[in-house]
Parts: structure tokens; C-alpha cells; sequence
């Protein structure tokens, strides 16, 4: 590769990390071709080599969070990987339904929730129950980097093939209403859901001890991204968050590191973790 073109990758390799804490192979640079195409054009720009070039001549922070923004992947779909979203149906809502009977209250956490479809599939797993939750307060947060993902997420607009991957036709009958070729979520799944652009790995995560902790935090498919360092310090504020007898769920091929403050369990062919009192 041309020295200054390998030079000008390293350089967004590390505004990445710097800004999101996503760390990049550089075995797979020429992804910034396809996915800074569209950051680009909006930019009157030809060539990554001219956005560099940009970058380093001045500090603009906007553009450096769109660059950065842009090379994070977002690949999500409604009830991923199925599993987790059955156990949760099966056995820890209702058994966290019932602890909580007295405060009437249900905290629900999708930490990287890319463009809705993660925190929406938990609400309707919610609604689905709502002769037992009348009454109840319940709050779904949807957090991501990205302000776009964030923005399609409150838009709660689904093409048709996005909502083919997963939904079932009943969800799609009771929570969705057709516009055109697409499909619209309605206000009483909407009322449930709240959606805003937080970075996880940032000085502060997005909520803090002093509000109430979360009964179910989903933080799937994003640490895979992360440093070691990053993952590690991550986890230990998720676990300052759960309640005592809350549940993490991580992404199919992810675990924490250091078990000490979690106790995984096998159910179901999903796996979970419950927060331990650290020694
Ligand atoms: C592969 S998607 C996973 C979405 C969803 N959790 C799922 O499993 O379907 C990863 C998401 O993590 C977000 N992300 C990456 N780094 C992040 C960070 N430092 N803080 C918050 N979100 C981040 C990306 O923008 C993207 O939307």
C-alpha cells in the first residue's frame, strides 16, 4: 500500500478509538473506502486522503464524530439470535415481574441499541404482558454513539425487509401500522421505549447509581469492539447499575473476562449473568 494512503488510515484508526474506543484491524482499512462514501460526498470530498488532509489542518469535532460514527457497524434486527429474547419471555421477566409486584416498577437497558430494534422487541415481550403490568411504570432506554442510528430508532420506521427479519406476524399486526411500503410503531409501544446518543465507554456512563438501577441491561454485539482495558472497566460500572437480583445479557459470542462479579447461567440455549456482590 502507498505509504501515505496507509498513513492516512492509521491516522482514522486512531480518531476511532479515540472518539468511540472501537478498535479497528487494520487488516480490513478498506472498509474506510465504503463506509466514509456517503460522509464524503456530503463533504464535496472525492478521496479519504482529502478528509484527512482536513482533519488534521483543523479541529472540527462534528466531522470527527460523523467519521467516527460512520465506522461503527450497526447490524441489528428484531429478537436476534432469538434465545435471550425466549428466556427472557419464559423466565426472567416473569420472575422479575413478580419481585417487583409491590413497586410496580420495571428499569430496561439496551446499551448499544444501534437503530431500535433490540430496545422495541423488549417492549413488545412487555406489552405482550400488559393485563399483568397495568399500571405499572416501565421504561425501556435505548442508548447508541451513533446520533443517526438514535435518530432512525425514535423514528421507529421499518422498511419491509427489516421488518421481516424477526418480527412475527402478530407483533407486526398488534405493535406496527403500515405507511406505504413501510411500517410504523405504534404510540403505545412507543410510549414505552426512550432513545438517546450516549457513548458507554466515555469518563461517565449514560445513567448513574443515583437513579434507580436497571432489572435488565442487553449490551450484545458491541464489547466484541472494545479494548480489553475498555470491556473490563465497562462491565464494572454495568454491574454498579443492575439491581442485586437484575440480569446482564451479553451478544452470543461474548463474556466478561473477569467472572468475579458475575454468575453466569445456561438457560434455554441463551446465556445470562447475574451480578455478584464483589469480595
Ligand atoms: C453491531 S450493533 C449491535 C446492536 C444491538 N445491540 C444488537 O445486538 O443487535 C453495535 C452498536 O454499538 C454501537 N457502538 C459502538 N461503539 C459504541 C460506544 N462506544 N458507545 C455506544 N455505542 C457504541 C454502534 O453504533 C452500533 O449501533
Amino acid at each position: 500500500m502507498d505509504p501515505t494512503a496507509s498513513a492516512d488510515y492509521s491516522y482514522l484508526r486512531k480518531l476511532v478509538f479515540g472518539l468511540s474506543q472501537n478498535v479497528l484491524d487494520p487488516a480490513h482499512d478498506y472498509l474506510f473506502e465504503s463506509r466514509l462514501s456517503a460522509l464524503l460526498r456530503n463533504q464535496g470530498m472525492t478521496r479519504i486522503g482529502e478528509l484527512v488532509h482536513h482533519l488534521r489542518a483543523q479541529k472540527n469535532p462534528l466531522l470527527e464524530h460523523a467519521v467516527a460514527e460512520a465506522m461503527t457497524i450497526k447490524e441489528t434486527s428484531f429478537f436476534r439470535d432469538g434465545h435471550p429474547f425466549e428466556v427472557l419471555r419464559r423466565e426472567l421477566l416473569p420472575r422479575l415481574i413478580e419481585a417487583r409486584r409491590s413497586w410496580r416498577t420495571l428499569r430496561l437497558w439496551c446499551a448499544a441499541c444501534s437503530t431500535g430494534q433490540e430496545v422495541y422487541s423488549l417492549a413488545m415481550l412487555l406489552l405482550d404482558r400488559s393485563a399483568s403490568l397495568a399500571g405499572w411504570n416501565i421504561r425501556v432506554e435505548g442508548t447508541d454513539i451513533s446520533n443517526q442510528a438514535i435518530e432512525r430508532a425514535r423514528a421507529g420506521l421499518y422498511n419491509r425487509i427489516e421488518i421481516d427479519r424477526g418480527l412475527a406476524a402478530r407483533h407486526v399486526l398488534r405493535y406496527f401500522e403500515g405507511q406505504g411500503e413501510a411500517w410504523m410503531v405504534k404510540p403505545a409501544l412507543r410510549s414505552l421505549c426512550h432513545f438517546r446518543q450516549a457513548n458507554i465507554c466515555g469518563p461517565r456512563l449514560p445513567f448513574s447509581r443515583a437513579s434507580d438501577r436497571f432489572d435488565v441491561i442487553l449490551l450484545r454485539n458491541v464489547m466484541l469492539y472494545f479494548s480489553q482495558e475498555h470491556r473490563r472497566a465497562l462491565l464494572t460500572g454495568i454491574h454498579s447499575l443492575l439491581s442485586p437480583d437484575g440480569v446482564l445479557i451479553l451478544g452470543s459470542s461474548e463474556q466478561p473476562a473477569d467472572l468475579s462479579l458475575w454468575t453466569p447461567v445456561l438457560s434455554g440455549g441463551a446465556c445470562y449473568f447475574k451480578p455478584r456482590e464483589p469480595s
